[in-house]
């Protein structure tokens, strides 16, 4: 299904475009910001703002929401709902002709959403003023938007509204920055480079781009400057055909940064999610497993599946499951970009303004351990994430260890410890081995993680940690917390787009002399299974061999399976001796590469044998 989806997205761009996670990790190697002069002098003191709010609301709404995921009866997938146009394969007037009287805004309420957002503890949004099918919320002056043989007009609001402006007044109102979500990729505008092939009469035409760059140009400055303070640019997307100059980046970043000299740009104006070019990254629907240290990023994700409204997407993510990819987000020295489908009467899907105002709640206790914090010191904890700020560390309790205590691997003097909805109850903190040990009260993760504050003096000095015996008595290893001694290469492969929910893992391991270790805390004596999960691929085979306490355990790849698949790799015996030991290290060498790598390694559990 996810091959065929892949397929879908990749053969919807009619070949013209490369598919968008073919580029999601390259970099595009321009100048920054086109070598245009103000961005790059400017460029800390407009992200200012930008660095201190960490949460925004993305809202996904333009014709295809009317759609909802279907048309004409047929079901379309569930995610990327606003790409229903290329997936049904619609000329743009037909598509216009079904769609325009399902666009009703009967329930649109922009001061709600604004609100809501606010209740959320969102600092900005960022409205699609107008996605690929080339439809747009704002009253655009430039000639096709106004009439076209194509679709008649390319504007969606109705006489004597501008719905663009209604949303972007409605946001600032309540004190929240305001972006634009603008396509560079346009389904109906015949001079496009993707101009929508099934549009009739676009056989014989010969597009002229450079009248699509106008347009381009044009839209942007009506949105920089018929609409006051515009505080982000978002467009969307390249490729590797298709990027920078193909656009008319230059001259539209020329006159951008007069216009609204303090407005921020993603990256999308070149190619890749994670390219260095602009203000900002954008990796969609996954986060980077170690951040994207140099630069500023943001990652937009869905509370279902798809951004736009699909009425048959109930996939909604749990709430300690949004919490967990805010905060994982923020800890690691992101954004979090939570998006939103409202549906084509205006009305936001009920889960997700349930989700919001849950969101809200905690917020309001909590917002202080998100706001203006950076990236956690550690490289991973097993019982949640750290942020910092200042003198404090705060830590996000997800998992409350069965020991109800947490140790945290620093060295630095502690001066106070509370949580942080009470800080007047100070925690007693032990010191283990030097380390302190705070207690963790048993807490409710449907209300969201529970911060614990703590001050200390100086700059966090972070020892090595280990990885802990979770409650049932597992020891979970897995590659956020391995350490990874290699040359080139070897790294940790996470999520990405089209696959938000694989699991990080040990990848790229080409170099025989490469080696991965943990260094574990073992709670109890006895038998011991040692469990595997990897992702067999028959491009990547090979032996491992694990050694601990004295034993090696080989171990030989399948290369047959779906996805990852965790197995048995051996036993191990641990004695009462061990227990007292202070740390046990795991080890994982190569012991034979064969085809392109091992293939990639998410976890290596010890799992007590129970009598
Ligand atoms: C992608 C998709 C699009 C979505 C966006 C959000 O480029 O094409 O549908 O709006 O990213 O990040």
């Amino acid at each position: 299904m996810k091959i065929n989806f892949l397929k879908w997205k990749c053969a919807a761009v009619l070949g013209m475009l490369l598919c968008v996670t073919e580029g999601a990790f390259s970099q595009t190697a321009t100048e920054p910001y086109e070598g245009v002069p103000g961005w790059q002098e400017s460029r800390e003191k407009r992200m200012a703002w930008f660095k201190e709010a960490r949460f925004g609301l993305f809202i996904h709404w333009g014709l295809y929401s009317a759609a909802g995921g279907s048309f004409e009866g047929k079901k379309y997938p569930q995610h990327y709902a606003e790409w229903i146009q290329t997936w049904g394969k619609i000329p743009s007037k037909q598509y216009a002709a079904v769609l325009k009287p399902k666009f009703t805004l009967r329930s649109f309420e922009p001061k709600a959403w604004a609100r809501l957002a606010k209740k959320a503890g969102m600092k900005y949004m960022v409205l699609t003023s107008r996605h690929h099918e080339g439809f747009s919320l704002f009253n655009s002056q430039q000639p096709y938007a106004l009439k076209n043989e194509v679709t008649g007009t390319a504007n969606l609001s109705p006489a004597g509204r501008d719905l663009y402006r209604e949303i972007m007044q409605a946001f600032r109102q309540e004190g929240l920055k305001v972006g634009a979500y603008y396509s560079l990729l346009d389904w109906q505008h015949p001079d496009s480079y993707e101009a929508f092939q099934l549009n009739p009469n676009m056989d014989n035409h010969q597009p002229d781009h450079n009248r699509y760059k106008d347009y381009l140009y044009g839209q942007i400055k009506e949105l920089a400057q018929n609409y006051g303070t515009l505080d982000i640019l978002w467009p969307d997307f390249s490729s590797k055909k298709y990027h920078g100059e193909s656009w008319g980046t230059k001259r539209i970043l020329t006159d951008l940064i007069k216009w609204q000299p303090d407005i921020i740009i993603n990256n999308r104006f070149w190619e890749g999610l994670e390219n260095k070019n602009g203000d900002i990254g954008t990796p969609e629907k996954y986060i980077p497993p170690t951040g994207l240290p140099g630069m500023y990023w943001e990652v937009s994700h869905t509370m279902n599946e798809s951004y736009g409204y699909s009425a048959h997407d109930q996939n909604w993510k749990s709430f300690p499951k949004i919490m967990q990819l805010f905060v994982e987000t923020v800890s690691k020295g992101g954004n979090f970009l939570l998006n939103v489908g409202p549906d084509g009467d205006g009305a936001i899907p009920e889960p997700a303004v349930r989700i919001l105002e849950r969101i809200g709640e905690w917020m309001q206790v909590n917002k202080e351990a998100i706001y203006g914090t950076s990236a956690s010191p550690f490289q991973s904890l097993d019982w949640g994430y750290c942020t910092q700020k200042e003198d404090r560390l705060y830590l996000h309790v997800f998992n409350r260890p069965a020991s109800g205590k947490i140790e945290l691997p620093i060295k630095n003097k502690i001066t106070a410890a509370y949580v942080l909805a009470q800080p007047k109850n100070k925690l007693k903190f032990t010191l283990n081995g030097g380390r302190p040990t705070l207690p963790v009260e048993a807490f409710d993760i449907e209300k969201g993680p529970q911060v614990i504050v703590v001050e200390i003096q100086g700059k966090p000095l972070v020892e090595e940690s280990l990885t802990q015996t979770q409650a049932d008595g597992r020891i979970i290893m897995n590659a956020n917390n391995a350490k990874l001694q290699a040359g080139k290469g070897l790294k940790i492969i996470g999520a990405h787009t089209h696959d938000p929910n694989r699991p990080n893992a040990i990848g790229q391991w080409k170099n025989p002399d490469d080696r991965v270790y943990w260094d574990i805390k073992i709670q109890k004596p006895g038998q011991y299974r040692v469990l595997i999960s990897y992702l067999p691929d028959t491009k990547k085979q090979g032996k491992v061999t694990l050694q601990v306490l004295g034993q090696q355990l080989p171990f030989i790849f399948a290369t047959e399976g779906n996805g990852f698949k965790e197995v048995e790799l051996g036993r191990v015996e641990v004695s009462q001796q061990v227990i007292g030991e202070p740390s046990t290290r795991v080890t994982l060498i190569a012991s034979a590469i064969e085809g392109e790598s091992l293939p990639e390694i998410a976890t290596v559990s010890l799992v007590p044998i129970k009598d």
